[in-house]
């Protein structure tokens, strides 16, 4: 025995609800998120695999101040980047094989009402508190400004453009109102003080519960420990409340607020698991998350966000009368041969990229092989995540079903012997797996690796010993073949028995090779006198220049985005001054760009748009919108009747103030120094520019 807690059963088959933390719907899934997913998703397929109710669900983080800028920034509205976003995510998890029971997103009708309903009850039960608070403010965006958003020189060291609270150069922290010359880092006018009324969860009620909830075996005890330093030092009312404009669910009876992203996050747990009981008849809210609930609930988070599911989290769920977790399992970062992630070295990936050059078994193989219950970083080592690999799984694991089944197939019509002289072997095998589970259940995945490629080992040996290929020369030893290769196919089984929470589409093509399903109750029973189909490849090594090529693409995929980043800094058309060249493309790219001559028959101010003009421009046979960020060069009527340039095929794009249909052309360092691309006089409205 391993010496861990018993797993506490309510019920002959446990019911648990699990879920990952919900990823901002504002940017792609990295290799940093990655290893928590997988994480999740390798402890569920662990619990599914083993019998038990297992749902995992989760959502996209839709709400806040970065997804509604970064809305704008794109011209498009925070409903099309969150719809966009959402599909790009679920098809990198569903690519990674991570298997949710349902995906969902916090802007949803479900969240809508359970937000407002855990806000109501937690007001009616009096602890709502509101006051004015003085904040940043941005006076041209008309924007409060948190302080991730203002810039300024530190006033430590001295060192420029240096973000909110501290400095990147000297590490010092301060307060954003410290930093010398501050901006806002949205529009760049100096940020002035405001006040506003502000909502706030009293926190500080919920201290004795919580003290007792984080000891109570919830936390691992890293996290418990960094606690309660928190807890005894007091804690603070939470500010549950943003101004407009922001993306979100505006609170119940005070038009203009809306509830802070943080809020309504963890409550979308919920609303994705009420998203999926409206689709299925076995599962039932209310089994789940009542305050007498007997299932289990797991959050798997970073180490980052512990303050929002110890603390705010169990103590809201236990105000608004719901179950709280069972608990709370949090991971370290993801490094990179040893450092950060970083962009400009390559090794920030986005999960598409490396799906573009890698299998996604590769990775989920060597997160499993590295991760521990604790709260540890985890080391991403190119070279030995290549090393590792091919040495457990295709040196050693699938190397055992490739050796054993050519003589299967070819010398006993693909059908196993009908006993085994080897049942100690098998049995020791079988054993295993009862440690081995015990070391998903606490999540010591390293430990249960290790413990797997033990017995891969062990496999190796006895088939080396054995010779089956010496042996299959020998007169009258059928018999003796048939016996070493089935015990061999036998171990096989039972390895991936154990492998497939982890790599789940090798456990696929082994189901399929073997004809059996991999269920971990029926592993006690050999594989006698059964038939197996035709063995194909079932993972091939890593081979280390497709590992350079994704470090390389993922450089490239960074500079892609400076430049894009440019072009949709503000909804104007991109005015190159001096800036690199974009990267080459082919003619046939260029061909596609339909270039036409366009009179301006009108030009007008747009209400409260800094930059943009709204021109009407007339190609001859129609007429089209555009919004074209030239006002500080051009008035108005300096425009009217004039010819220009115009990418007619542009799709249009639904801006801030309207569709705008097309693109106008333009040069210019920018400011008063934009000039409009003019063709010469003898042009007509339409004409194709080649
Ligand atoms: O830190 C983050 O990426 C958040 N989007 C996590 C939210 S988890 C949950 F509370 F919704
Ligand atoms: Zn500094």
């Amino acid at each position: 025995m391993l010496g861990f807690h018993p797993v506490y059963r309510e019920f002959s088959v446990r019911k648990i609800l699990v879920t990952s933390a919900l990823p901002y719907a504002n940017g792609p899934i990295h290799l940093g998120h990655l290893l928590e997913y997988i994480q999740t998703d390798i402890w569920v397929r662990f619990q599914k695999q083993r019998g038990e109710t297992c749902t995992y669900v989760c959502a996209d983080d839709a709400h806040g101040t970065a997804i509604m800028l970064r809305a704008e920034k794109e011209g498009i509205t925070p409903e099309q980047l969150i719809d966009r976003v959402n599909a790009e995510h679920q098809a990198d998890f569903s690519d990674f094989l991570i298997a949710f029971d349902n995906y969902h997103s916090t802007h949803s009708d479900e969240n809508k009402s359970l937000s407002e309903a855990v806000y109501k009850a937690c007001d009616a039960d009096g602890k709502i508190a509101s006051r004015k608070i003085t904040q940043a403010f941005d006076p041209e965006k008309q924007l409060f400004l948190a302080d991730r958003f203002i810039k300024g020189t530190c006033p430590k060291c001295k060192t420029e453009d240096q973000y909110g609270d501290n400095c990147e150069s000297c590490g010092a922290t301060y307060s954003p109102s410290e930093l010398i010359d501050p901006k806002s880092a949205i529009s760049g006018a100096t940020p002035i003080d405001k006040e506003s009324e502000h909502f706030f969860f009293r926190l500080p009620e919920y201290q004795d519960f919580l003290k007792e909830w984080t000891r109570s075996g919830t936390l691992q005890p890293q996290i418990a420990n960094k606690l309660s330093e928190w807890l005894e030092s007091g804690l603070q009312e939470w500010d549950i409340s943003r101004d407009a404009p922001y993306f979100g669910f505006e609170i119940p009876g005070q038009p203009g607020k809306y509830f802070y992203v943080w809020l309504d996050a963890p409550i979308g747990y919920m609303a994705s698991f009420q998203n999926l009981c409206d689709k299925r008849d076995d599962l039932d809210f209310g089994e789940y998350w009542n305050a007498d609930s007997r299932t289990e609930l797991y959050h798997f988070i970073g180490k980052d966000i512990i303050n929002f599911h110890a603390l705010f989290w169990p103590a809201m769920l236990k105000c608004a009368n719901y179950r709280t977790p069972s608990a709370v399992f949090a991971h370290g970062f993801v490094t990179v041969n040893g450092k950060k992630m970083s962009k400009s070295r390559g090794t920030f990936i986005k999960a598409r990229t490396y799906l573009e050059h890698l299998d996604p078994e590769y990775l989920r193989y060597y997160f499993a092989a590295k991760l521990t219950s604790h709260v540890d970083d985890l080391d991403l080592n190119l070279e030995d995540f290549a090393q590792r690999v091919n040495s457990d799984l295709v040196g050693k694991v699938v190397n055992i079903a490739s050796r054993c089944t050519g003589f299967i197939t070819k010398r006993f019509d693909g059908t196993l012997a009908s006993t085994c002289e080897e049942q100690a072997l098998l049995d020791q095998f079988v054993a295993a797996g009862d440690d081995i589970a015990e070391l998903y259940e606490h999540r010591e995945f390293g430990k249960a690796i290790r413990r797997i490629m033990e017995l891969a080992d062990l496999a190796n040996q006895y088939i080396d010993d054995q010779a089956p290929w010496v042996v299959a020369k020998q007169e009258g030893q059928d018999n003796a073949l048939q016996q070493i290769c089935s015990t061999g196919i036998n171990m096989f089984r039972l390895l991936i028995t154990y492998l497939a929470p982890v790599l789940p589409a090798m456990a696929d093509k082994s189901e399929q090779f073997l004809n059996i399903s991999l269920g971990w109750d029926e592993r006690s029973q050999a594989l006698l006198n059964h038939r197996i189909n035709k063995f194909k490849p079932m993972m091939t090594r890593v081979e280390l220049p497709k590992i350079n090529a994704m470090v390389d693409a993922s450089k490239i995929a960074v500079e892609q985005e400076m430049q894009l980043g440019k072009k949709t800094e503000s909804a104007a058309p991109e005015l190159p001054g001096g800036e690199a060249i974009a990267p080459e493309i082919e003619f046939d790219d260029f061909a596609k760009v339909d270039l036409r001559v366009a009179l301006i028959a009108q030009a007008e101010h747009v209400d409260g748009a800094k930059k943009l003009l709204k021109l009407t421009l007339d190609l001859g046979t129609e007429t089209k919108q555009v919004f074209s960020g030239i006002k500080s060069a051009y008035q108005p009527e300096d425009l009217e009747g004039k010819l220009t340039v115009l990418v007619a095929n542009l799709k249009p794009r639904k801006m801030k103030f309207g569709m705008s249909e097309g693109m106008v052309l333009a040069a210019g360092p920018g400011g008063k120094d934009i000039w409009l691309l003019e063709p010469h006089s003898g042009a007509q409205p339409g004409m194709r520019i080649m």
